[in-house]
């Protein structure tokens, strides 16, 4: 069986300030996520997403149910450290979340924060530049950076904790395309060359589509979870609750309603341009 990184149980959150009879903006939210997947998140804007992200390392404590970062209960404070440590997170804004003036400087900050020793920090700095492409960025200073060489060093700086899982809220939200496709290969080649597990919470769907989990919600809810394959099929389902389909599975749709035999599950533009070819043919 795997092993679940992170795990939430029946969780339900109110923000404190919104009053006892404001709707619950997590509604009985149970996942599991699997240490090495990656998954996407999905989700109009309000249905919850960030709130979700926020609670899977003890940001917010939910205010019912449970979530667990590899086995302990986020509620547990003497072990925040802990899980702070294996859920790393990463926001939308690089400004943000960048302390330093200097690249280097910026991603040795929370390990030096943490009492990680110079020679170790050194180790973990450069090889956190070297895993998101920016070695020879490291005596550059941070502000004069393009958005997606900004982001790559905050996730840099995350990396650099060493962290099991990575949580990342709209990472490519304010970035070029350029920036996004750098980002994204980046968040890739962690999972797939670290077997860091990654939970991505995005509003475009060909980033969705490169998930190995797609799990959507709506109004605090999760509504699907599965393959992206199989839940961008779901094409009725997701055009309800606000969202569209990739460009792909839309045209496959379309070529269905007039009857024309093609699969629905082409996501990538390869199969779907062989599905229609062969639908033709
Ligand atoms: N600090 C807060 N205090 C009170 N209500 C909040 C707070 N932050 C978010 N909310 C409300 O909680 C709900 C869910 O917000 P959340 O930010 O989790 O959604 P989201 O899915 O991330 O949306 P988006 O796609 O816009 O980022 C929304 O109705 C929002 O207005
Ligand atoms: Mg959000």
């Amino acid at each position: 069986m795997m092993k679940s990184i992170i795990e939430t149980k029946d969780v339900r959150f109110r923000y404190p300030d919104a009053g006892q009879d404001a709707p619950l903006v997590l509604d009985g939210v149970s996942l599991s996520i699997e240490e090495g997947s990656f998954v996407a998140v999905l989700g109009h804007n309000g249905s919850g997403k960030s709130t979700l992200a926020k609670n899977m390392n003890a940001i917010y404590l939910p205010s019912g149910g449970t979530v667990y970062v590899d086995g302990i209960d986020t509620a547990d404070e003497g072990r925040l450290m802990e899980i702070r440590r294996t859920v790393g997170m990463v926001f939308q804004n690089p400004d943000n979340q960048i302390v330093a003036n200097v690249v280097e400087e910026d991603v040795a900050f929370a390990p030096e924060n943490l009492g990680v020793e110079q020679e170790q920090l050194r180790l973990r700095v450069d090889q956190a530049l070297a895993l998101v492409g920016m070695s020879k960025y490291a005596k550059h200073a941070p502000h004069l950076l393009s958005g997606g060489q900004k982001q790559r060093i905050a996730i840099a700086g995350v990396i650099a904790m060493e962290p099991r899982c990575i949580v990342l809220d709209e990472p490519t939200a304010m970035l070029d395309p350029i920036g996004r496709e750098d980002v994204l290969r980046t968040i890739t080649r962690l999972n797939r060359e670290k077997g860091i597990t990654v939970v991505i919470i995005t509003h475009h769907m060909d980033e969705a589509a490169r998930a190995d989990r797609l799990v959507v919600m709506d109004h605090g809810k999760v509504i699907a979870d599965g393959h992206p394959k199989e839940v961008f099929q779901r094409v009725e389902e997701l055009t309800a609750v606000g969202l569209t389909v990739p460009e792909t599975v839309g045209l496959l749709d379309q070529l269905r309603q007039e009857g024309i035999d093609v699969p629905l599950d082409a996501l990538s533009v390869e199969e779907c341009a062989e599905a229609i070819f062969k639908a033709f043919g």
